[in-house]
């Protein structure tokens, strides 16, 4: 677990170095293979207090920004499956991207509903058709099915997909070219390549979030939770 915490913790290190040859990386890096749906709802209210679940490396200004490494950006190092916050302490919770890390996901959102005021608001985004990728975990995928199981008593708001068809179909190419090159130079090298070549395909999810059946094999998805009122 240590070590890759560390690996973990270097990756984010490398994200925000201001060595020479880690910002040519960064500079040359493709855009990323996915666009987001327009139709995802952005605006639900915050409070004074609000929660931002695995945040490390980010600025997400109004929140605590609690993640389980104590890196650049994190206010609070805590386990997502035990807040160190009391009852009904924030009016916002956002878990994007956390949900497919954590050992056991129904505690997590036990948590998240002991920490939530009454009226307050859940964002879960979680991935469907996804590459594996260790933070330090990777444990499961969400069906937006899935994700309704674990809401318990918190009424639905919203639902949809956040990244479509063509992003998971271009996060796999380009994952799958990588495999079939057997050094890591040049994995990189691809992974620049495919990526700016690939990228622009990525718009054509916008005509295909529109179809229902976009589900099938749609990359991530989301759900906007209210806390009922007492
Ligand atoms: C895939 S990253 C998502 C980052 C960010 N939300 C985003 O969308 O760019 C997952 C983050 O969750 C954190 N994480 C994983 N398990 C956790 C846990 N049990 N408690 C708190 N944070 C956790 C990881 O350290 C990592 O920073």
């Amino acid at each position: 677990m240590k070590t890759q915490h560390t690996e973990l913790e270097s990756l984010y290190r490398k994200r925000a170095s201001g060595h020479w040859r880690d910002r040519l990386l960064r500079f040359i890096q493709p855009p990323l293979p996915y666009v987001m749906n327009p139709a995802e709802p952005k605006d639900m209210p915050m409070g004074r207090w609000n929660l931002y679940l695995g945040g490390a490396g980010l600025v997400v200004d109004g929140y605590v920004n609690v993640d389980l490494l104590a890196i650049a950006g994190v206010d609070v190092a805590a386990d997502a499956e035990q807040l160190p916050f009391a009852a009904d302490a924030f009016q916002r919770v956002e878990c994007d991207a956390v949900l497919e890390h954590v050992r056991d996901p129904q505690r997590v959102m036990s948590e998240i509903r002991r920490v939530l005021a009454p009226g307050g608001y859940l964002h879960l985004v979680t991935p469907f058709c996804h590459p594996y990728h260790a933070y330090p975990n990777d444990f499961r995928r969400f069906s937006i099915e899935g994700l309704k199981e674990l809401a318990g008593p918190m009424e639905i708001v919203a639902e949809g997909w956040r990244t479509g068809p063509t992003a998971t179909l271009l996060v796999v190419v380009i994952e799958y070219i990588k495999l079939l090159l057997p050094f890591r130079a040049w994995r990189a090298v691809s992974h620049v390549l495919c990526g700016w070549v690939l990228f622009p395909l990525r718009y054509l999810d916008l005509l295909l979030l529109r179809s229902p059946e976009a589900r099938r094999i749609g990359n991530h998805c989301y759900l906007w939770l209210r806390q009922p009122d007492p």
